[in-house]
């Protein structure tokens, strides 16, 4: 982010019903590994769809630096030359991944196993979350590393030169450490190996098979084996990316919000290790209709048809966490205006997140008047069955989805709501203020 003065916005209740259909931007976690693999692939690659965010927008800096030619034609039309399985260059300068913990970690893996030495950085927030979690499992591909206390970047990294396959079990639920090990493993000779104890995305599983890779999947308890046979030729492939089901979440629970309101999102992917957010709603009554439902580029793919109603709360279990991990702060906003208590079990990961996720999602809802406690891991919510007070100012502590959800609460709050800075939002989700308002939204400048 540029470090222009914050953006501070009042979020207040429309007049009206929010109405109309909309598509949304691009899937983030589909917009970086395009971007990767097209760079780790002999020929072209076109995407159609990008996401234009702050943060995949570092990604395609990053691959530019490593040798890549990465062109845009267009909105969301993106070209990358790759330069083969193993072929990417030394980059000349510290790469800076912004905001972004999935491009910094996937950006970990494939340096780890290139001949090459690279130092990655962040923005304050990135450096302030932990890379131990990629660094140990690819220390044993051979490669190094050294980082500030903590495993905090910056940190330098010496890829290895004889990279070793991996054969890892993940100690946490984690769909960018496994990619990272998936992405060392690319350019090791023989198998490399990862267990992950819950499924969590799998969007590099598909995408590596789509650029011609063998990778094998088998169920394991909860959990998976994913297989990956080293050194393959990856080649360039068409990718469109589907909508972000986590950008969508944020203009589907406004609708649910917002009285009288109808809502049509187009094109959002429902891959469904991405889909817990639809199932919850759906207990707590919400009512939502796929329609439409098709495959694109090998993701399902569908629109989202979604009215107001009441709400009550549910008692979400901790195995569902890893399908809906980026939806927990735009839940716990319908979760207040539910009538009862949503309980959210075993949200330790989002602690670890842009922010300490649980603190400021449980201090986005208090100082807008709403009962919320933090229980070991768990967040409960308790919802009156009416819409909060409101008139609190939320702390967006660098997180465009505390940003976001405390702007749809105020759609719904008897007073606005005060956001301290929406400059994050362009990380994941360009023009959504513009694109709240003109479906019915009132968010404008404090
Ligand atoms: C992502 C994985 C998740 C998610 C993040 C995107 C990915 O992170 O929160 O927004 O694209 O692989 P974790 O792997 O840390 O759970």
């Amino acid at each position: 982010m540029d470090a222009a003065a914050p953006r501070k916005m009042l979020s207040r209740r429309p007049p009206g019903p929010l109405a109309g259909a909309l598509a949304v931007p691009g899937d983030k976690s589909i917009s970086h590994r395009a971007l990767m693999f097209g760079a780790l692939a002999v020929g072209e690659t076109r995407i159609t769809g990008l996401l234009e965010g702050e943060d995949v927008l570092r990604t395609a800096a990053a691959m530019r630096a490593l040798g890549a030619v990465v062109t845009r034609d267009g909105p969301g039309a993106w070209r990358v030359a790759g330069r083969g399985v193993g072929g990417l260059a030394e980059p000349a300068d510290v790469l800076d991944m912004g905001n972004s913990g999935t491009a910094a970690r996937l950006l970990a893996g494939i340096l780890a196993s290139h001949d090459l030495f690279a130092v990655m950085t962040g923005d304050a927030s990135l450096r302030g979350r932990p890379m131990r979690r990629v660094i140990e499992p690819l220390s044993a591909c051979g490669a190094r590393f050294a980082a500030r206390a903590g495993g905090r970047l910056p940190m330098a990294i010496e890829g290895a030169k004889d990279p070793l396959p991996l054969d890892y079990r993940l100690p946490v639920a984690s769909a960018q450490v496994k990619s990272a090990v998936l992405l060392a493993g690319l350019n090791a000779p023989g198998e490399t190996r990862v267990e992950e104890p819950e499924a969590t995305r799998d969007h590099s599983e598909n995408m590596l098979r789509h650029f011609g890779a063998s990778v094998t999947v088998e169920p394991a308890g909860r959990g998976r084996i994913i297989r990956l046979i080293g050194q393959p030729e990856l080649r360039g492939a068409d990718v469109a990316v589907p909508g972000d089901p986590s950008s969508a979440s944020f203009p589907l629970v406004a609708a649910l919000l917002v009285a009288g309101s109808r809502l049509v999102i187009e094109g959002v992917g429902l891959n469904p290790l991405r889909t817990g957010l639809l199932a919850t709603l759906a207990e707590m009554g919400a009512a939502i209709e796929i329609t439409n439902a098709r495959l694109a580029g090998g993701e399902p793919v569908g629109d989202l048809v979604v009215a107001h109603g009441p709400l009550r709360g549910v008692d979400v279990p901790a195995e569902r966490a890893p399908s809906m991990i980026d939806e927990y702060p735009i839940l716990a906003v319908a979760a207040a205006c539910a009538t009862g208590t949503t309980r959210m079990r075993g949200l330790k990961e989002l602690r670890v997140k842009e922010s300490d996720r649980l603190a400021a999602t449980a201090a986005l809802l208090a100082v807008n008047g709403v009962a919320v406690e933090i229980i070991d891991d768990d967040l409960l919510v308790h919802g009156s069955g009416a819409p909060p007070a409101g008139g609190g100012l939320v702390a967006t502590q660098m997180d465009h989805r505390i940003a976001m959800s405390a702007l749809v609460l105020g759609l719904a709050t008897a007073a606005p709501v005060m956001v301290d800075d929406t400059g994050f939002i362009e990380t994941s989700f360009p023009g959504f203020i513009g694109l709240m308002n003109a479906l019915g939204g009132a968010m404008g400048p404090a």
